[in-house]
């Protein structure tokens, strides 16, 4: 295994390479020097950064499931290959789908600042009162992987489980009319941004609840205020978000909205899953193997 490997970030967990650099400096002149380069979602990977390691980089291996920052057009045009952490971060994600799903289902954010405030000075039967979940239906956008992961502990709460997958936006209306609660797992693509916008959120029930843990884009965020000031549907759980890190203060204003921080993968065990996986695709990359994870096969050639 040859060549200067690349962190965009210096993690926490040990990894098991020779040779890493931290990321000083533009990501363009890295790759000019690199032989694998190491990202984030936060990094952007666009064609320039790519064109300047053309004659240098063999791999991007990016430490998240979502590759929509890295140009893997530009990528597979210059001969680089760009791989993924698909597997091991599919129970967090859904894990914390759930855990947003029930707090907005059960107001447990209001309840968790009632207490704190004091609030919290009598049994009272009418406080909070939330949605039940058993036979209501949940809507899944996207039946990936981590799709499936929600679904399979949506029958733990006896819910009715449906998915979408690539299709027309009219049948796309027709789910979302049929939806109790909806949720995104979709990756981010031209086809896919904006798949949620003022047309399709008037098409929810009054009672809907969005959930959205895959990428903010895919929804249309000024329409998702708009339509949860208006009361066109009841809430919303949001773990990314249109031009992260920035939160418009509109959506931080209303109540009847769960904030978090793009924090889907991130339990101990899953972040380190996802950085072995990485250093595993570097690794094989660099040997001249076919890295297990490569989001672009038309770029996998051995080395000479
Ligand atoms: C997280 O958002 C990921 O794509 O891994």
């Amino acid at each position: 295994m040859s060549g200067r490997i690349t962190v965009t970030y210096p993690f926490r967990d040990p990894l098991d390479l020779p040779r890493v650099t931290i990321l000083k400096g533009p990501l363009r002149e890295a790759a000019r020097r690199s032989a694998a380069l190491i990202t984030l979602l936060t990094d952007r990977v666009d064609a320039s950064v790519l064109e300047a390691g053309r004659s240098t980089l063999r791999i991007v291996a990016n430490v998240a499931v979502g590759v929509d920052n890295i140009d893997v057009a530009a990528a597979t045009r210059c001969g680089i290959m760009v791989s993924n952490t698909p597997d091991v971060l599919t129970d967090a994600t859904a894990d914390l789908t759930w855990a947003l799903l029930l707090a907005v289902a059960r107001k447990i954010v209001a309840g968790d600042a009632l207490v704190r405030r004091g609030g919290f000075t009598r049994w009272n039967f009418d406080l909070l009162r939330g949605v039940e979940l058993r036979g209501k239906t949940l809507g899944i956008i996207g039946p990936g992987r981590i799709g499936r992961a929600v679904g399979r502990r949506a029958r733990g709460f006896g819910m009715i489980v449906t998915y979408r997958s690539r299709s027309s936006r009219d049948s796309l209306r027709a789910f979302l009319e049929a939806s109790d609660f909806i949720s995104i797992h979709c990756p981010l693509t031209p086809a896919t941004r904006h798949l949620i916008g003022a047309a399709e959120l008037i098409r929810m029930k009054p009672a809907a609840i969005l959930i959205n843990t895959a990428r903010g884009p895919i929804v249309d965020e000024r329409a998702l205020i708009e339509a949860l000031r208006r009361g066109r549907i009841a809430g919303a759980g949001l773990d990314v978000y249109e031009r992260e890190p920035r939160v418009p203060a509109a959506l931080k204003r209303l109540k009847n909205v769960v904030l978090l921080p793009h924090i889907g993968s991130a339990t101990v065990e899953t972040r380190r899953c996802m950085l072995k996986t990485a250093v595993t695709n570097v690794k094989a990359a660099l040997r001249g193997n076919r890295p297990p994870n490569l989001v672009n096969p038309e770029t996998w050639r051995p080395l000479q």
